[in-house]
């Protein structure tokens, strides 16, 4: 999911925390999987939050989703193999999942994207860090993008972003377009005719989160508005204070055939909006309490005005 801007550190020549000591063995940062050298112990991870995952998705993830999981060679017993499921994603999309070692620099980033290439991880947690993920592993990576890359129209708007991040870079408006990509690919929410529902691989992928986004009470859910939300900011660390709701993902493909250039201009200069934020122009589908953020918050200060006493 930090395949983004680390907004908070001001990070905007990699995409994520691709570390400058790291030399990559290719010019586009790819590696071999090494299938067969996944241990047992690795699998029985994937194992564990494959199970945890698929029990708690149905009803909570987007039809797409489900679908695209149906028809792929992703299953309980191991981790899977990106050949077998290149083969099945070339075959409805076009796409093919590469395997990198990390986090990769923004260009190298966009240009597979913009080539339909997934870059996934190929590492998986430790079994003690389920919910601890520093970089995107193979779990966030296939289990949370690679259902929804099965779908066309999430297909090509992935790919717009790819073609769009080079443009962006060029402009130097990444940051905007950054955000752009996390509450739509990563944490996007979508209506369905049964009710609201997870497109978004960051949420999909988490097993808190696919919670805390649908039914807690704190969090902001918004209509998506593409200038309101290229100037919002967005947490890294922790659950979204606000979710981006789109009607249907046909919004996405009209969003993959807007020129950006005209709307970055337009917002040039304008304020910017904190994660929790919410504007009286805001089409406002849940108003959030905000009660998580800010318990967290209050400990926060206590826990500083408590080492400052001592
Ligand atoms: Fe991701």
């Amino acid at each position: 999911m930090q395949r983004q801007l680390n907004e908070q550190s001001g990070e905007a020549k990699k995409h994520g925390l691709a570390a400058d000591d790291v030399q990559p063995h290719r010019p586009d940062w790819t590696i071999d999987q090494g299938w067969s050298n996944y241990s047992v112990e690795e699998h029985a991870v994937w194992r564990t939050l494959f199970d945890r995952q698929s029990k708690l998705l149905p009803g909570r993830a987007c039809d797409e989703f489900v679908e695209g999981m149906k028809n792929l060679p992703i299953g309980p017993e191991q981790i899977p193999n990106f050949e077998a499921l290149s083969e099945v994603l070339m075959k409805k999309t076009g796409w093919q999942v590469v395997a990198v070692p990390g986090l990769v620099p923004d260009d190298v980033f966009f240009d597979h994207l913009a080539n339909r290439r997934f870059p996934a991880g190929h590492f998986i947690r430790k079994p003690h860090e389920l919910d601890y993920l520093e970089e995107p592993d193979v779990f966030h990576d296939v289990f949370g993008h690679v259902p929804m890359l099965m779908n066309p129209v999430i297909g090509d708007y992935i790919q717009a972003y790819g073609l769009g991040g080079l443009r962006a870079k060029e402009l130097g408006v990444l940051d905007k377009l950054a955000r752009v990509y996390w509450y739509t690919v990563e944490f996007g929410l979508v209506k369905q005719a049964d009710g609201m529902r997870i497109y978004g691989a960051g949420i999909a992928s988490s097993f808190t989160e696919s919670v805390f986004a649908l039914d807690d009470l704190s969090p902001n859910r918004i209509g998506f508005d593409l200038e309101r939300v290229m100037r919002t900011h967005y947490r890294i660390d922790d659950f979204q204070e606000s979710y981006f709701v789109i009607d249907n993902l046909d919004e996405l493909l009209a969003l993959a055939r807007i020129d950006f250039a005209p709307v970055y201009e337009h917002i040039k200069g304008l304020p910017e909006h904190q994660p929790g934020t919410v504007l009286a122009t805001d089409r406002i589908l849940s108003r959030g309490s905000g009660r998580y953020h800010r318990q967290k918050q209050e400990i926060e200060q206590g826990g500083t005005s408590a080492t400052r006493q001592s």
